[in-house]
C-alpha cells in the first residue's frame, strides 16, 4: 500500500483547470512546485490558462472526460488528479441534463476508472456542500456525518459521484471527497453567477437587487482557499484523507443572504434602497454547515472571509481590472 504523500515534484492532472476554481488550483500548484497538466474541453473559453503557457511544467490536455482516448492520454505518468470538470450548477445541470449525466456520472466513473488503471496515488474529488439540501435542525449545523438529501440533478450527481468514489473500496487507490462551500472572489476566470460575487457587482453597478429567500443559510469560502484545500488533501498523509469526505469551509463564514448583504451595504451605504426582499417561507437549500474536521484533520483554516471578497470584487470591477462583468465569459449557463 503507497502511504506517500503526492508532493512537490509529482505530476498532477487537473480536470476541469480552465475553469473558476480550476485556475487557482493550476496557479497554487505551479507556485508550490508540481507539474501540471489540465485536462478540459475548454467549454468556457480559455482565457484563463494563457498566463501558464509559459511555465515550462504546464502543459494542456485539451480533451473532454467523456473521451476515453483523452482520459489515457491525460493520465499518462500522472500521480494525483483534481477532479473539477463537471457541468456546474442547479441551472446548468437543469438546463442540460442529458450532458449533466454524460459528465457529471459517466464521464466522472470513466476517469477514476481509467485513473485506477494507471495507478493514480491519490484522487480528489470537488463535491458540494449543497448536497445536504436542508438541515433537519432549523437551529443546528450539518456536518460530514449528516444524511445527505440532494434535492437538484446537480447535487445527485455528485452525491451519486461520491458514493461510487468511497465505495470502491481498493487498498492501493486513495479517494477523496471535498464538499465545497460555495466560492466567492476572484479568480482568472471570475464568475458573476454566484451570490457574492452577483450582489456585489449589482449593488457596485447600482442596479436594483431582488433577493429571493433572504433568511436561508448557506456557506461561503473564498476560490483560494478551496484550491488550497485540494492541495493540502495531495500532501496529507494517505490514512488521513483515503474514503474520506471534508466540508471545505469556516464555521463562522456561514451566512443568510441578508447578512450577505449587509456586509455588502457597509462597503456601499448609498445603495439600501436598490434591495428589495422577495420573502419565501420554503427553500428546500438551507444549510449551515460544520468545518471541524478539515480544520482537525489537515489543519486548515481559512485566509480570506466574504467581507475580503466583497472588498475584491468592488476594488476588480471599480478600478477597471474587470471591465465587463456581465460578459458571458463570467457565466455559467
Ligand atoms: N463554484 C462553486 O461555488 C462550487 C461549489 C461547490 C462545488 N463546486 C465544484 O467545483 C468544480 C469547479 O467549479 P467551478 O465553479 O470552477 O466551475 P466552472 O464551470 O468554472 O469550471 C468547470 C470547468 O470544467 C470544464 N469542463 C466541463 N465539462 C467538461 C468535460 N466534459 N470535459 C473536460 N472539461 C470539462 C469547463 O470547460 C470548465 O473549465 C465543479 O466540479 C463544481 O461542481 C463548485
Amino acid at each position: 500500500m503507497d502511504i506517500t504523500a503526492v508532493d512537490r515534484g509529482a505530476n498532477v492532472l487537473v480536470t476541469g483547470g480552465a475553469g473558476y476554481i480550476g485556475a487557482v488550483v493550476v496557479g497554487l500548484l505551479l507556485q508550490d512546485g508540481y507539474r501540471v497538466r489540465v485536462l478540459d474541453n475548454l467549454s468556457c473559453g480559455g482565457n484563463a490558462l494563457l498566463t501558464y503557457f509559459q511555465n515550462p511544467h504546464f502543459e494542456l490536455a485539451y480533451g473532454d472526460i467523456r473521451n476515453r482516448k483523452d482520459l489515457r492520454s491525460a493520465l499518462e505518468n500522472v500521480d494525483a488528479v483534481i477532479h473539477l470538470a463537471a457541468v456546474v450548477g442547479d441551472p446548468a445541470c437543469r438546463k442540460y441534463p442529458e450532458l449533466a449525466v454524460a459528465v457529471n456520472k459517466q464521464g466522472s466513473e470513466e476517469l477514476c476508472r481509467a485513473a485506477v488503471e494507471k495507478q493514480v496515488r491519490r484522487f480528489v474529488f470537488a463535491s458540494t456542500c449543497s448536497n445536504y439540501g436542508k438541515m433537519p435542525d432549523p437551529d443546528g449545523y450539518v456536518d460530514e456525518t449528516s444524511p445527505l438529501n440532494p434535492v437538484s440533478l446537480y447535487a445527485e450527481l455528485k452525491v451519486g459521484f461520491e458514493n461510487y468514489l468511497l465505495g470502491l473500496g481498493l487498498d492501493d487507490f486513495c479517494p477523496t471527497c471535498l464538499r465545497f462551500a460555495t466560492a466567492y472572489g476572484l479568480s482568472p476566470r471570475p464568475r458573476f453567477d454566484l451570490t457574492v460575487n452577483e450582489f456585489t457587482r449589482d449593488l457596485l453597478l447600482n442596479r436594483p437587487l431582488e433577493i429571493y429567500g433572504e433568511q436561508f443559510w448557506r456557506p461561503y469560502c473564498h476560490t483560494g482557499d478551496l484550491a488550497r484545500a485540494c492541495i493540502m488533501v495531495l500532501k496529507a498523509p494517505r490514512p488521513a484523507v483515503a474514503y474520506q469526505a471534508f466540508n471545505v469551509g469556516d464555521n463562522a463564514e456561514n451566512y443568510r443572504k441578508r447578512d450577505l448583504v449587509e456586509l455588502i451595504l457597509e462597503r456601499l451605504p448609498n445603495r439600501r434602497e436598490n434591495v428589495t426582499y422577495v420573502h419565501r417561507d420554503e427553500d428546500p437549500r438551507d444549510y449551515r454547515v460544520n468545518f471541524d474536521k478539515i480544520s482537525e484533520v489537515l489543519g486548515f483554516s481559512v485566509s480570506r472571509t466574504v467581507a475580503d471578497g466583497i472588498a475584491e470584487i468592488i476594488f476588480a470591477i471599480g478600478s477597471g481590472l474587470i471591465r465587463n462583468p456581465d460578459d458571458e465569459y463570467f457565466i455559467n449557463r
